[in-house]
């Protein structure tokens, strides 16, 4: 009989992600100018009770706090984001007060044995770029290079651990195509500018840093999906999840890994917005895609949920969740008509998403199998998590709540990544989103995801039972049989 190891991979890094907007509040303080989350959140009915992230878990100030409780939890690593417009206020000249900010943090984190995990772009552009084209125009590709070498210049010496961009299928289609994130555009020929010009921007800064110090590690997070067909042997079905496994997962690692866009989903989208492929080959200057697929050490998975589609709708659809917004909400994936979700009767969250740990196995041994592996690069889960409706409770004078829900979804990831390690994949890490509450974007602070829980008004920090069972996995680096 096979012995079956429990054990996370020797060296195997745990950790909790947050992202600038979401968390530090401290919105217009020491030279910070507004970014695009600035001026969207102030669009009527663009966010959720009208909710913005001035304040949030006012982490700017609390970040001792909050490193201590990181420390106390006993994680490995830290993943964060710095917000751009703090450090190059509306993409001018470098802002010496907000660069200082991330040393007092990457500092604290260090002294405390926390890697600091760092992540150049969570969707906070600055306004005034945007105002100039935003990521549909090529000149913000060369700004985020300038920004991001800035960031390099105070921080090269004592972060090893650089992640260009997270998620830019958000940060192009949802944002520039679909209308729900900032800034809100409704184009498709813009989102697919927008990536371009993403993708463009992140190859540029992986080329100049690795010149600049060997020994930085260097990646990207993409948000990828497991995409099923209702029926795989049905045409129209196995088409759906061809079309959404295009637009999600391989509009992003062709180019970065294979230095290709796929040619199907061009043809996708030619066949209904032939303007924004069109513009997108104007766009694509010779030398973009090589400078795109640069070799990357870390390629981060953010995973959630998978898409369960076909070609014909489901007789009882999935529960709305979609719309957070009373703005109008389009639909992020330019080809999208025909392409129905459906219900497979899996548990959700309440931003009803299907709770599939095991679809975070399958996502892991294909993107290894066909992307990582062969280019070098390691995996790491650089976020995954659950918003459920908490309650805080006060139990003898003490105050809990008991996240029995997070909990399990906690423990099924990371039973998920387990497994796929016994696979064979290459994967070295996991940070579960997030370690607070925070500002969920367009659901605003609706919505909670922390393993700590943040009370809004007092700004007091709670470990949820989800952390406590964090920590124990984290002491034990093992999971129970
Ligand atoms: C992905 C994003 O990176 C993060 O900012 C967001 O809060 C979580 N997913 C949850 O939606």
């Amino acid at each position: 009989m096979t012995e079956f190891s429990r054990s996370f991979p020797e060296g195997f890094l745990f950790g909790a992600a947050t992202a600038a907007y979401q968390i530090e509040g401290a919105a217009f303080e020491d030279g910070r100018t507004a970014s695009i989350w600035d001026a969207f959140s102030r669009v009527p009915g663009a966010v959720i009770g009208a909710d913005n992230g001035d304040v949030a878990c006012d982490h700017y100030h609390r970040f001792r706090d909050d490193v201590a409780l990181m420390k106390d939890l006993g994680l490995d690593t830290y993943r964060f984001s710095v917000s751009w417009s703090r450090v190059r206020p509306d993409g001018g000249p470098v802002n010496r007060k907000g660069l200082d900010f991330y040393e007092r943090l990457v500092d604290e984190l260090r002294a405390n044995d926390i890697l600091p995990w760092l992540t150049l772009y969570h969707w906070d552009l600055p306004q005034a770029i945007e105002e100039k084209g935003g990521w549909t125009v090529r000149s913000t590709s060369e700004q985020f290079l300038e920004y991001a070498l800035s960031v390099h210049d105070a921080l090269g010496d004592r972060v090893q651990n650089w992640t260009t961009l997270n998620e830019p299928w958000c940060s192009s289609f949802l944002s520039y195509t679909a209308g729900i994130h900032a800034p809100g555009r409704y184009s498709v020929t813009d989102g697919v500018l927008a990536a371009h010009h993403l993708m463009l921007g992140h190859g540029a800064v992986v080329r100049e840093l690795r010149e600049r110090d060997a020994d930085l590690r260097l990646g990207i997070t993409l948000n990828l999906t497991v995409a099923d067909a209702v029926d795989p042997t049905d045409a129209a079905d196995a088409d759906a999840a061809r079309r959404i496994d295009g637009q999600f997962n391989r509009w992003f690692l062709d180019p970065i890994f294979r230095g290709e866009y796929p040619a199907d989903v061009i043809e996708d989208i030619r066949a209904v917005a032939p303007e924004a492929i069109d513009a997108l080959e104007a766009a694509n200057q010779p030398g973009d895609l090589n400078t795109i697929s640069q070799p990357l050490d870390a390629l981060g998975v953010n995973y959630y949920h998978g898409e369960f589609v076909g070609g014909a709708p489901d007789p009882q659809p999935p529960l709305p969740g979609d719309a957070p917004t009373d703005r109008p909400a389009a639909s992020p994936f330019p080809s999208h008509e025909g392409i129905y979700w459906h219900d497979r009767g899996l548990p959700r969250t309440n931003m009803h998403w299907e709770v599939q740990p095991e679809g975070l196995t399958r996502l892991l041994q294909r993107v290894w199998a066909e992307y990582a592996q062969p280019a070098g690069t390691a995996l790491y889960v650089t976020e995954n998590g659950a918003s459920y409706d908490d309650a805080l409770v006060v139990e003898d004078g003490v105050a809990r709540v008991h996240d029995l829900e997070r909990t399990q979804f906690l423990l099924a990831h990371l039973d998920a990544i387990l497994h796929a390690a016994d696979a064979g994949v290459d994967v070295r890490g996991y940070f579960y989103w997030s370690l607070l509450d925070n500002f969920e974007w367009a659901w605003g602070y609706a919505k909670r995801f922390g393993i700590v829980h943040v009370d809004y008004d007092t700004q007091v920090r709670t470990a949820k039972d989800s952390a406590l069972e964090y920590r124990r996995v984290i002491a034990a680096r093992a999971l129970d049989d």
